[in-house]
C-alpha cells in the first residue's frame, strides 16, 4: 500500500496564522501539524508517500523530509497547483500510485488513541474496496458524515449536510483498492466546485465495497481548523507527553519501532536534535 498525505489548500480560517506559510507546517505542540498525519501513515506500515502541497510551499516540504532514506522511507513531492478537492489528490498522484491500493489523510488531521496501530495495519491490508472511518461528534454539520441503519449498515454519506442524519463524521484517513484512480477521474465536480472525497466513497458504496469502522469515544481525533482548535490539540500533546514521558507522532521512534530504520541511524538522527528533548528523547529510545 502506498500512501498520500495532501497538504495544499489555503487554511483560509487560520488566517492570519497561516499568511504566507502553509498550515500543516504550525506547531502542534512541539513537531509541525504534518508530523501526525504523516506518523498515521507510517504506524500503517506504509513507506512509500507522497506529499502533495501548492507550488510555494512544495520545497520547504522536500527540505523537511529530504528522499525519506532518513527515515527508512521513499518520500516524493508533487504540486497541486489549485485546490480541486480531496479527490484530486488521486488524480494528481496517478504516477505515483501506478495502480496500486493507496491511502490517503488529510494533513491537518490528528489522531491519537490506544489500538490504532492494528486497526491501520488491517486497513492497509485491504485489496479490495475501500475502508474509512466513522467517529461521534457535537458538530456533524462541519464534515462529511456516514449515517447507519439499526444492524450498523451504512445507509448513506454527505458532505457537511445543514441537516445531518447521525453525529458519526467521517474523519480524513481512507484506504482505497487499486481502482481509485479511473473512480476519482470520472467524479464530476460539487456545487463548490471540488472533487468531493465523499462522492468518492458514495462510489465504492454504490458498488458494495465500503467499509466504516469506527473510532471509539476513548478515541482522539483532534480538531485543527481553528486558533482555538490548534490551542487545544498543542495542550493535550503536551499534557500526554508530558505525563507519560513518550512522544506522540515521533517519526524517527515510528521508523525504528517498524523496523524502517536499525540503532545506528536512530542514533544519527538523534544526533541532529542534540541539545533538545526531542534529542535527548531519541537517544534514550536507543539505550533502552
Ligand atoms: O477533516 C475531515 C473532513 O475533511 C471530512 O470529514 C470531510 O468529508 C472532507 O471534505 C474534509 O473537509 P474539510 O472542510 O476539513 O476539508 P478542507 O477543504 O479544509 O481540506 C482538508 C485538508 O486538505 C486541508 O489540510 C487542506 C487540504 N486540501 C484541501 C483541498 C480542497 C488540499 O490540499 N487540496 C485541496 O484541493
Amino acid at each position: 500500500m502506498k500512501g498520500i498525505v495532501l497538504a495544499g489548500g489555503t487554511g483560509s480560517r487560520l488566517y492570519p496564522i497561516t499568511k504566507g506559510i502553509s498550515k500543516h507546517l504550525i506547531p502542534i505542540y512541539d513537531k509541525p501539524m504534518i508530523y501526525y498525519p504523516l506518523s498515521v501513515l507510517m504506524l500503517a506500515g506504509i513507506k512509500e508517500i507522497l506529499i502533495i502541497s501548492n507550488p510555494e510551499f512544495i520545497d520547504i516540504y522536500k527540505n523537511i523530509f529530504y528522499d525519506g532514506s532518513q527515515l527508512g522511507m521513499d518520500i516524493k513531492y508533487q504540486v497541486q497547483d489549485e485546490p480541486r478537492g480531496l479527490a484530486d489528490a488521486f488524480i494528481v498522484g496517478d504516477d505515483f500510485i501506478n495502480n496500486e491500493p493507496t491511502a490517503l489523510v488529510l494533513g491537518d488531521n490528528v489522531f491519537y488513541g490506544q489500538g490504532f496501530g492494528p486497526v491501520l495495519e488491517e486497513a492497509a491490508s485491504l485489496n479490495n474496496g475501500a475502508v474509512i472511518f466513522g467517529y461521534y461528534v457535537k458538530n456533524p454539520e462541519d464534515f462529511g458524515i456516514v449515517e447507519f441503519d439499526e444492524n450498523r449498515n451504512v445507509v448513506s454519506l454527505e458532505e457537511k449536510p445543514k441537516n445531518p442524519k447521525s453525529h458519526y463524521a467521517i474523519p480524513g484517513l481512507y484506504f482505497y483498492d487499486k481502482h481509485v484512480t479511473e473512480i476519482a477521474k470520472n467524479l464530476k465536480p460539487s456545487e463548490r466546485g471540488e472533487l468531493e472525497i465523499t462522492d468518492l466513497n458514495k462510489e465504492y458504496l454504490k458498488m458494495g465495497k465500503l467499509r466504516v469502522e469506527l473510532l471509539g469515544r476513548g478515541f482522539a481525533w483532534l480538531d485543527t481548523g481553528t486558533a482555538d482548535g490548534l490551542a487545544s490539540a498543542s495542550e493535550f500533546v503536551r499534557i500526554i507527553q508530558k505525563r507519560q514521558g513518550l512522544f506522540i507522532a515521533c517519526l524517527e521512534e515510528i521508523a525504528y519501532d517498524k523496523g524502517f530504520i536499525k540503532k545506528d541511524q536512530l542514533l544519527k538522527l538523534a544526533q541532529e536534535h542534540k541539545g533538545t528533548e526531542y534529542g535527548k528523547y531519541l537517544n534514550n529510545l536507543v539505550e533502552e
